[in-house]
């Protein structure tokens, strides 16, 4: 059977040929997240979409035996992928989705997610699950990128089409139709005792190549900006001819592409 898309996604497409800076980049973003997390030994922890095991496997590592992390995503060969590489002896596979967590109420001592909530269209109904499974007190961290502000677009001189089709796609992707204010409405209205935010940027060193990498495959197949062009009536061969036109602009030079981004945290 071929891999589901998102293992493929994670696995093969999402960097190109440039892996190493992402994955350093990506382990300080799972740092941070379980910093703020505040997990011991002996801790209870989802890993909600965790994909192939970025935060849950660490989490383990920090949870120790003592502990159990639950390691959630619809995308069974992501998990598998995960399961392959786990050595501490508490981490527990589960497919299933934000909306319905196998998992009793109150079980948690924390919830971490990255870049999950951006998939989800019902924000506060996911926010209630995770509510549901976490204990009193326990404590929900999530990295989510604010896309609607990402500087996605190069320069759109003669572009006009493509840059009015990407403003009118970027209300009804899930990836790109909210901002941080939305996130803290529905953690709030999900109940939470204390929700805070802390605004940051992720910073990648790119160059046109892998803008346009980034562009194509920065999200699965359906998300990413080049698909919402397509389903913002741009045809694939304009689409194509902005994408070359991004890549000849910002050549070979390299240079960091900011991507706003923020870490929510929140008490249940
Ligand atoms: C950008 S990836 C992040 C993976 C992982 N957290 C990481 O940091 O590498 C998004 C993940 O969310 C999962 N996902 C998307 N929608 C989901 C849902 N409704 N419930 C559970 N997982 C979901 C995908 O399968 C994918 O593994």
């Amino acid at each position: 059977m071929p891999e589901d898309k998102w293992s493929r996604w994670l696995n093969e497409e999402r960097w190109g040929d440039q892996a190493g800076p992402f994955q350093a980049a990506l382990n300080s973003v799972r740092d941070r997240i379980l910093g703020l997390a505040e997990l011991k030994p002996g801790a209870t922890v989802v890993d909600l979409g965790a994909g192939t095991g970025l935060l849950g496997l660490q989490a383990a590592r920090q949870a120790k035996r003592e502990g159990t992390v639950v390691l959630v995503d619809v995308s069974r060969d992501s998990l598998a992928s995960a399961q392959s590489d786990a050595n501490v002896g508490c981490e527990r596979f589960a497919v299933g989705d934000a909306l319905h967590l196998p998992l009793i109420s109150g079980w948690a001592d924390a919830v971490v997610i990255r870049s999950v909530l951006i998939y989800i269209p019902d924000r506060l109904a996911a926010a209630h699950e995770i509510a549901r499974v976490l204990r009193p007190g326990g404590r929900f961290v999530a990295y989510e990128p604010i896309n609607r502000r990402m500087e996605q677009i190069v320069d759109m001189t003669g572009f006009e089409d493509v840059r009015d089709a990407y403003q009118a796609a970027m209300d009804k992707n899930t990836l790109t139709n909210f901002a941080e204010d939305d996130l803290v409405e529905a953690f709030r209205g999900a109940g939470f005792t204390s929700v805070e935010i802390v605004e940051d940027d992720s910073r990648f060193p790119v160059r046109g190549k892998e803008w346009a990498h980034g562009f194509r495959y920065g999200a699965p197949a359906g998300y990413n900006a080049f698909d919402m062009l397509l389903t913002a009536r741009i045809s694939p061969e304009r689409a194509d001819e902005f994408l070359g036109h991004g890549e000849r602009l910002l050549g070979d030079e390299w240079r960091v592409w900011r991507c706003p981004c923020v870490y929510l945290i929140a008490v249940r």
